[in-house]
């Protein structure tokens, strides 16, 4: 008999992509995922823990799931919540004392044991937390099996962070840095693809410091793993995210200028323009050799794009150092960023500085950066009015025949009539650009890129 299986993901792709292996986990039980948590029978909150706003909102969140399970409950019927992912690790017991109705607590590097930690309530009628760090053990287990992703997939390659930039608590939610071997990720591409995926989204919290060990047992780089990747008939798109500006070596630049199906977009946070910030920050670079990449990048392939990540208000940031943020973003020119009030986190150096900026500055730096990001942002998607770009249509738009598709850049086009093309990757003549969107009609069928083929 099935059940009904809902799972709420925050945070980054990576939880995305941890939310649709926790389904692949589930699947034998008879777990069935649906859109509503409504008389669900599972309720999975796979949360983040990045900012105080994210794990905050996992409380609200939980108190509706109580309120599903009390429904249910008065039919006769049991609903489970569990809470997964970077807040399950990080609070852990402390989730049950708040919300003691909670079943399962699970971090990200232990839910392949998720059926055993069900089975466990459902005979012992008593919560279970599982914070076990054994990431190898987890790939390793998990089932070869993939739900359909659609016409776009994400493929965990590397987890867990190593860098310790004294804001974040990555480090300590996802662990030390692991890469998959090639082998693993060869067949889970492979699958994606004959599952019908043509765009393929490599995923890490520093994908580019990934160094799997390839089938002759040497290591590899992500360089020589997108160049096995781009050999696969049929993958038209490849992208990888989220990359550390130290990570960025000769290789893996070179790639871009050498494998065209590899898309010229790349998000690679640079957090501040100041040195003395980045360097407050741990992030091991200045802002001049973020500039030396973004140019190196650019002369490899010519059409590359950028967006960024930023983060206003870390403690001590003087007025002088947000001007050199405001000055990188000026000579980089980006096609669009997120930009963060800093938040302290439990546990992180950074939390502890005396020196926290007062949120109205904070505010203040933030909109003054955004409108600086979003006039960039409007520019770069003017410049494609009146062009033809490949554009892989995913979903359906707010009106009705409207589908919504995306350019090599990440911009998302709205054409109209075109439910027919869905999944497809098709020709649109731009005509319209707005801040985060564009307007278009198909004009042709894309053709295909033949493997390896040069940029
Ligand atoms: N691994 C990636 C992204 C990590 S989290 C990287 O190294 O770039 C995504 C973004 O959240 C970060 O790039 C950073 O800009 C932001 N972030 C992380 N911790 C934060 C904090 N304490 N306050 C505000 N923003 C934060
Ligand atoms: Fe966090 Fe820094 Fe690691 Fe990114 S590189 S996950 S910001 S510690
Ligand atoms: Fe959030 Fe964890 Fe991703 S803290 S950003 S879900 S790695």
């Amino acid at each position: 008999m099935s059940k009904k299986l809902y799972i709420k993901t925050y945070g980054c792709q990576m939880n995305v992509y941890d939310s649709t292996r926790m389904a692949d986990v589930l699947a034998p039980l008879g777990y069935v995922e649906s859109d509503s948590a409504e008389d669900a029978d599972l309720v999975i909150l796979n949360t983040c823990h990045i900012r105080e706003k994210a794990a905050e909102k996992m409380y609200s969140d939980l108190g509706r799931a109580r309120l599903h399970k009390v429904a249910h409950g008065e039919q006769g019927k049991r609903t489970l919540i569990a809470v997964a992912g970077c807040t399950a690790q990080a609070e852990g017991e402390e989730i049950l004392a708040r919300a003691p109705y909670v079943d399962v607590v699970v971090g990200p590097q232990s839910y392949h044991t998720l059926p055993d930690l069900i089975k466990q309530v459902e005979a012992t009628q008593k919560s279970v937390v599982n914070l076990d760090f054994v990431e190898e053990a987890k790939f390793d287990l998990l089932p070869e099996s993939l739900q359909p992703q659609g016409s776009g997939a994400f493929v965990s390659i590397q987890e867990g962070c190593d860098k310790f930039c004294t804001f974040c608590v990555v480090p300590y939610t996802r662990g030390a840095e692991f890469s998959r071997p090639v082998d693993a990720i060869m067949r889970e591409v492979e699958t994606h693809l004959k599952q019908g995926a043509i765009e393929i989204t490599l995923l890490g919290q520093n994908v580019n410091a990934y160094h799997g060990l390839d089938e002759a047992g040497q290591e590899i780089g992500l360089a020589a793993l997108i160049k096995k990747i781009a050999q696969f008939d049929g993958i038209e798109r490849i992208r990888y995210t989220t990359s550390h500006p130290r990570d960025m070596d000769d290789e893996l630049i070179a790639v871009h200028g050498e494998v065209k199906n590899l898309m010229p977009m790349l998000h690679l946070p640079v957090q501040s323009g100041s040195d003395r910030i980045l360097k407050a920050m741990n992030r091991k670079h200045t802002a001049a050799d973020y500039i030396a990449i973004i140019e190196r990048l650019r002369s490899a392939r010519p059409d590359m794009a950028f967006s960024s990540d930023f983060i206003v208000g870390f403690p001590s940031e003087t007025d002088a150092d947000f001007e050199d943020t405001l000055k990188l973003v000026e000579t980089v020119g980006f096609a669009g960023s997120y930009v963060f009030k800093y938040s302290p986190r439990p546990g992180t150096p950074a939390a502890e500085k005396a020196e926290q900026v007062p949120d109205d500055v904070m505010d203040e730096r933030m909109q003054r950066l955004m409108k600086l990001i979003s006039t960039q942002q409007l520019r770069f998607n003017r410049q494609t009015v009146g062009t033809v770009q490949p554009v892989l249509i995913e979903r359906l738009g707010r009106k009705d025949g409207q589908v919504i598709g995306k350019t090599p850049w990440m911009q998302s086009v709205v054409i109209e009539n075109a439910v027919h093309m869905m999944g497809r990757l098709v020709d649109v003549r731009i005509d319209e650009a707005y801040e985060f969107s564009l307007k278009g009609e198909i004009v042709g069928q894309q053709a295909r890129i033949t493997r390896g083929e040069a940029a």
